[in-house]
């Protein structure tokens, strides 16, 4: 791993892009350009070799054994948890919980946290550009148990409306659900200032960090919240593999959420007692070598710097969206002062998927569509849009074919 630190030292774009052999691929002939890195990161070799080295040389159970195999797993995958735990800045190997994902997180705290706390009369937070995974878990509560859904506003150029925000939080709201990052729009929440004026009011705190995590430096402690959520594989990491972190006072009053192996102290016919933190919510046989994989991946951003990356992905944002305006008829969907590395758009008279699928014989992968997050869109008056989503790996070589891309596109669609 020396060399992710040289990189990081000179910003060395080819030796970075190194890491990552997918990047070498061809797609219709044409040099894969990768812009869909908020659907999904490509992967380094540090997070590939850790996956192969477990399963070549350590694969066993993890907490199990007493023989030479499950003690190397079971170390691999406590030290991926210490690894998680210095990555978000949390104070304890307790508060760190692997999940399969953001999404399993935020279920988590839905339903063994809010659910036995709240009734009919109660009000459950969240922000008008959430993704799917921090709306819906909390509709199913809300069906559960008779509580409300409240929206906290958002802008025109896509930034939560503090005024509008701060006038919601009274003591009927039992907790605000936001987003560090959103992936649809790309704007950065001030997620301390909200955080401090929802704990003002006595009201707890979790936050989405799927979009956060590979980008901007993340430190619970310094935001304040009482839970925080991410995903693997947006940060470079694999599938099926995130972590929730939760403050450790909250996280031992709560009830397990998953029942099964290993969250257990004594199980009998007529009663079960639960294991520590964070056993107690690790329920079965884990994702190891995920998780293994998961502790590469922050290693790797680490080493990289995330400061470093940050920079980087602001200057190609930049000089993108400049770029993307030269465009007949764009319209940018998302134009919040503090963005990361999202360029979602749409175009007069031609449709995202049509672009989308034109742009990708030329070798440049976008997403198209809602991008989970449908409600924030429908308040921008659209069903959809092209979003080219940026990683450390991205030049702004690759934005000029985008753009050519896009054009040639247009030409044929209109
Ligand atoms: N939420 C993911 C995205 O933004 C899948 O594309």
């Amino acid at each position: 791993m020396n060399s992710a630190v040289d990189v990081a030292e000179k910003w060395d774009i080819d030796a970075i892009r190194a890491q990552f052999p997918t990047l070498n691929r061809e797609v219709h002939g044409q040099p894969l350009i990768y812009l869909d890195t908020a659907a999904s990161a490509q992967r380094p070799l540090a997070v590939i070799d850790a996956i192969t080295d477990f399963y070549r040389n350590h694969n066993a159970n993890v907490h199990r054994g007493v023989h030479s195999l499950s003690q190397e797993a079971t170390e691999l995958w406590e030290n991926a948890r210490t690894t998680m735990r210095d990555f978000i800045g949390a104070s304890s190997c307790k508060e760190i919980i692997f999940t399969r994902g953001m999404t399993e997180g935020v279920n988590l705290v839905a339903q063994s946290f809010i659910r036995p706390r709240v009734g009919p009369g109660d009000k459950i937070l969240i922000t008008a550009m959430e993704h799917h995974s921090n709306i819906v878990p909390w509709q199913l509560v809300c069906e559960q148990t008779g509580a409300e859904l409240v929206v906290a506003p958002v802008n025109q150029r896509g930034e939560v409306d503090l005024d509008g925000f701060s006038q919601m939080l009274d003591e009927r709201v039992k907790i605000l659900a936001m987003m560090h990052v959103s992936n649809a729009l790309g704007t950065i929440n001030p997620v301390a200032e909200m955080t401090r004026m929802a704990k003002a009011a006595g009201i707890p705190v979790l936050i989405d960090g799927a979009q956060a995590s590979p980008h901007i430096q993340v430190d619970v402690q310094a935001i304040g919240c009482d839970f925080y959520c991410v995903s693997g594989h947006k940060m470079y990491g694999p599938t099926g593999i995130g972590v929730l972190y939760g403050r450790e006072q909250l996280l031992e009053a709560m009830p397990p959420y998953h029942g099964g192996g290993e969250m257990i102290r004594t199980v009998s016919f007529e009663k079960s007692t639960w294991n520590d933190l964070p056993s107690k919510f690790e329920a079965g046989t884990p994702n190891i070598a995920g998780g293994i994989g998961l502790g590469a991946a922050a290693t790797f951003i680490q080493q990289i710097g995330v400061e470093n990356i940050s920079r980087h992905e602001a200057d190609l944002l930049s000089y993108g969206t400049q770029r993307s305006l030269e465009i007949d008829g764009l319209n940018i969907i998302g134009t919040a002062a503090d963005k990361t590395g999202v360029m979602s758009f749409t175009i007069e008279r031609v449709h995202p998927h049509d672009i989308g699928t034109i742009i990708n014989h030329a070798g440049v992968a976008i997403r198209t569509g809602h991008h989970c997050a449908m409600p924030i869109l429908k308040q921008f008056g659209v069903a959809g849009t092209a979003r080219a989503s940026l990683g450390m790996y991205n030049t702004r070589q690759e934005l000029d074919v985008l753009v050519e891309a896009i054009v040639k596109a247009c030409k044929m669609l209109r």
